[in-house]
């Protein structure tokens, strides 16, 4: 099975201790827990930082973190790229959604990215939204192309598109798929903001939009 880039960020991304004030975390921790909330699932279009920031917040909270793509090739014993190559994208789509059940349906904290195609899925954001407190990474088109541009040929969905199409490509694929994203409990802006910024974003919009 060959290697996905991200489990290469993920490996990276092992080496990084971030600081936390313990008043922001306690606050995030009483939250959850008086939600009685198990599952975290991060969303947002490909190059968002979903599994990134799925990793430090599931190490802060002390939740278990399972990137979805990772645990399907697990699965499968295949990598995504060669799920899609083989069996196309609609055989793809069915499994996603198949082992997103299987992993909301576990009884243990876990933080879980999503592929960026999954909240499209027939019935998804609604299981979603039942089952965990949902977060939509919001990046702009500029950032998302910057991101993805020299990572193409990782992407099974932007292996066809030229560099030059590109930018038009992801705005007009991201416009489609902002409907589903924008179902879910928090919308945070990421352009520009470190994975620790992002934290603290997360944990002042749960204090003003969910009531804390
Ligand atoms: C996809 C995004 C990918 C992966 C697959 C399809 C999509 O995940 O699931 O290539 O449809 O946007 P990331 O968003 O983690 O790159």
């Amino acid at each position: 099975m060959k290697k996905d880039k991200k489990q290469n960020s993920k490996e990276k991304l092992s080496n990084n201790f971030l600081k936390y004030n313990n008043k922001e975390i306690n606050v995030l921790q009483g939250f959850l827990s008086n939600r009685k909330i198990q599952k975290i699932v991060l969303l947002g279009y490909m190059a968002s930082g979903k599994s990134v920031l799925g990793n430090e917040l599931a190490r802060v909270l002390n939740y278990t973190f399972v990137d979805l793509d990772t645990y399907i090739a697990k699965k499968e014993k295949l990598s995504i790229s060669e799920l899609f190559a083989q069996k196309g994208e609609s055989s793809f789509r069915k499994k996603e959604f198949k082992y997103l059940k299987k992993l909301l349906n576990k009884k243990k904290t876990i933080v879980i990215s999503l592929g960026g195609g999954t909240p499209q899925i027939g019935g998804a954001m609604k299981l979603i939204n039942k089952k965990s407190l949902s977060i939509y990474l919001k990046a702009s088109t500029q950032t998302l192309y910057n991101r993805l541009a020299p990572e193409t040929t990782e992407r099974p969905l932007l292996t066809n598109i030229t560099e030059d199409f590109l930018q038009d490509y992801i705005q007009i694929h991201l416009e489609k798929r902002k409907k589903y994203y924008e179902k879910a409990d928090l919308s945070i802006v990421v352009d520009d903001l470190s994975v620790h910024e992002i934290i603290i974003s997360i944990i002042k919009e749960i204090t003003l939009k969910l009531g804390m």
